[in-house]
């Protein structure tokens, strides 16, 4: 019986483990993680959403606060259009989170950035642009393009001397996201280094409409190797979204994927970003207390558990301190769901928002619980302690687990010893 470590993943010279541990925004998926991945001889990911939040609580910096200073006069203003990143500081930010991380790898994995494409910052181009090129500079491993369909991301990259060095590739959820993309970016000379499809179980934002439940992964990825074959465009496909157990990797891998992507089983390790006593609600989670839903301003559904603080919550806008959000008009659909809702309650103190969630804000304080359709599974990957809560996972036992079990098994840890 196969298991994931009888196969590898080759990108250009690499050779590595076929498992990739996705990015998860707002440093769920933590440099701390993705180190582990690509020590164990995987590929990690960091995040490059709210890069400038991040650097504040790795190393101090102060640019949340001193983008409110900047801006304070603002706050009560419902239009944000003038709410802008320095585009140096976010350049700065950018490669302080990416060169410290890299400074920090060991083994023979590598580590890639997930990159946002829908973090539009009131101005799309230019602030991709320099998020891209900040990773490069930095010394990323390689850069996937995730949320949106990025079709002009390539030709950002172009004239940077490692265009052709650092892997590239992007996520998808249909064969035709594929298609358009490489139609787009063929002018760029350039064939992405890797495709992730990711079906409609993943965590995050989906590429699916709220009809999500009618597509699933194995189709999509058969469909998109078969085109790939007929094409003769040799690309490592990455199956994501619901590959739980080592034996499903193999299933994927015995059917042309190069390699999986998975996050969820990871979002209760030490190493991930959220805060302990979040991950026990994950633990907790029982499959009805999950739901894709539409919230999120980016106009994609995402899926999260609904004891979420985000939904409903009616907290003020707080672009100037953040602003990921607003389009290259300033505008996002949160500023208009809260507006709506504060002229119809005049007078009313805490006000609640159902319809949108104030995502930058949420997510900075990790109040929007994202997570993957098998998060009700996560409490059976572990040890319910006296106390009821359950027992976390080290990065290392949890990516051993992927590489190494067979037969649909899932390997327990040791048993921590209390009071020591
Ligand atoms: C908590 C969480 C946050 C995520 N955030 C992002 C993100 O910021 N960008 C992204 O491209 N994918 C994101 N994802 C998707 C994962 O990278 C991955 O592709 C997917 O969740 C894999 O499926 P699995 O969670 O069932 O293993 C997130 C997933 C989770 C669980």
């Amino acid at each position: 019986m196969k298991r994931v470590d009888d196969f590898r993943l080759q990108l250009g010279k690499h050779n590595l483990v076929p498992i990739m541990v996705g990015g998860m925004g707002v440093d769920i998926s933590t440099a701390a993680l993705s180190l582990e991945a690509a020590r164990l001889g995987g590929i990690g990911h960091i995040s490059d959403a709210m890069v400038p939040t991040v650097t504040d609580r790795r190393f101090n910096t102060k640019y949340v606060k001193d983008k409110l200073k900047q801006y304070k006069f603002n706050v009560a203003n419902s239009d944000k259009s003038v709410v802008q990143f320095d585009l140096g500081l976010l350049a700065e930010a950018t490669r302080m989170h990416v060169s410290s991380t890299m400074n920090a790898k060991r083994g023979n994995g590598l580590v890639f950035i997930n990159c946002m494409e829908k973090l539009t910052m009131n101005s799309p181009k230019d602030t991709l642009r320099v998020r891209l090129h900040a990773a490069l500079d930095a010394g990323i491993d390689g850069i996937t393009l995730a949320a949106g369909l990025h079709l002009g991301s390539f030709a950002l990259m172009q004239d940077h001397p490692r265009f052709h060095d650092a892997k590239l590739g992007i996520i998808v959820s249909s064969l035709r996201a594929l298609q358009l993309f490489l139609k787009k970016s063929a002018r760029s000379q350039r064939l992405p280094d890797y495709v992730v499809v990711e079906g409609p179980l993943a965590g995050g934002h989906l590429g699916f409409g709220m009809d999500w439940a009618k597509y699933d992964l194995a189709t999509i990825t058969v469909e998109i190797r078969d085109w790939l074959l007929e094409q003769q465009l040799n690309i490592p496909l990455i199956a994501a979204g619901g590959v739980f157990t080592g034996s499903d990797a193999v299933g994927f891998l015995e059917m042309g994927a190069a390699a999986v992507q998975v996050a969820t089983r990871f979002t209760v390790t030490d190493e991930c970003g959220l805060p302990d006593k979040i991950k026990q609600e994950y633990f907790k989670a029982d499959e009805d207390d999950i739901e894709v839903n539409e919230i999120s301003p980016t106009g994609y559904p995402m899926r999260m558990i609904k004891s979420s603080p985000a939904i409903g919550d009616g907290i003020r806008p707080n672009c100037e301190a953040y602003g990921y959000l607003l389009d290259a008009k300033g505008n996002c659909a949160y500023i208009e769901a809260y507006n709506r809702e504060v002229a119809a309650h005049p007078g009313e103190k805490r006000i609640k928002v159902w319809d949108k969630t104030c995502l930058c804000t949420q997510m900075r304080n990790f109040d929007c619980w994202t997570c993957g359709q098998n998060t009700y599974r996560l409490k059976d990957t572990t040890l319910q302690q006296a106390d009821g809560s359950y027992q976390l996972l080290t990065a290392e036992h949890v990516f051993h687990d992927y590489q190494y079990s067979t037969n649909q098994q899932i390997a327990l840890p040791q048993a921590l010893l209390s009071g020591v």
